[in-house]
């Protein structure tokens, strides 16, 4: 699987989206945007209809994370909005494989992410299931956290997982993901890249991009 970079619009400015995403168009492979509904997480960010107008102003697939109490309810509607990914958490869901189902079956990429202190081990008959797995490497809800080095020994266990399955799943870290980050993150297996204040935070976000690539691309062990 090749190196992806997916900056997180959590570190743009929300009254700019539609130039923020365009700043990272043609360099990012996704936008990764956080939804936030004061509930599972003590933040509020936007819902489907900031989704629905991102969506149609980039070119840029749009990956949605969502943080949210409910994503049965909710996570369908977004991969039908045309959210080419949509990933849920484990520890929200209740019907997680019937929501999965919903996801792909509406034409996106399904994805279940997993909170720092959730063990991976009781997913593992999920994998069928989930065209992605998001290790977080901060407890979900604001971005410019510290990343959390106790995950790491996760990370490597989720790669073991996946290879041990052996279908395509894509292993994403999100939190804390920077230049001093990266390499030990692609290192441990991660594939996908979430990064909110390394790429916004950066005077270039374009560039930032380039960087995290390449650190990411030269860490990455091969595989076979
Ligand atoms: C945090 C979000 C992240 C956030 C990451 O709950 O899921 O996507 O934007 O931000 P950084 O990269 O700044 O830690
Ligand atoms: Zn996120």
């Amino acid at each position: 699987m090749a190196v992806q970079i997916s900056p997180s619009i959590l570190s743009a400015d929300f009254a700019r989206l539609a130039d923020e995403a365009a700043r990272v168009e043609n360099v990012a492979d996704w936008l990764h945007v956080d939804v936030m509904d004061y509930h599972f997480v003590p933040n509020l960010t936007l819902g489907l209809p900031v989704v629905e107008s991102l969506l149609k102003t980039t070119s840029t697939p749009i990956d949605c994370h969502l943080m949210i109490q409910d994503p049965d309810r909710w996570a369908p509607d977004y991969a039908e909005a045309g959210a080419a990914s949509v990933t849920i958490h484990a520890e929200a869901a209740k019907a997680a494989v019937r929501t999965l189902r919903a996801i792909r079956a509406a034409g996106a990429r399904a994805g279940l992410a997993l909170n720092p202190a959730t063990a991976v081990e009781g997913y593992e008959d999920l994998m069928p299931e989930i065209d992605m797995l998001l290790v977080m490497t901060v407890e979900p809800g604001f971005g410019g956290q510290r990343f959390l080095d106790i995950v790491m020994p996760k990370l490597s266990r989720a790669r073991a997982l996946i290879d041990k399955y052996g279908g395509e799943v894509w292993l994403q870290v999100d939190g804390g993901v920077s230049v001093e980050t990266i390499e030990r993150c692609a290192e441990a297996g991660a594939d996908v890249f979430v990064a909110g204040n390394a790429v916004y935070g950066a005077d270039d976000p374009a560039r930032a991009v380039a960087e995290l690539r390449s650190l990411a691309e030269r860490a990455t062990p091969p595989r076979w």
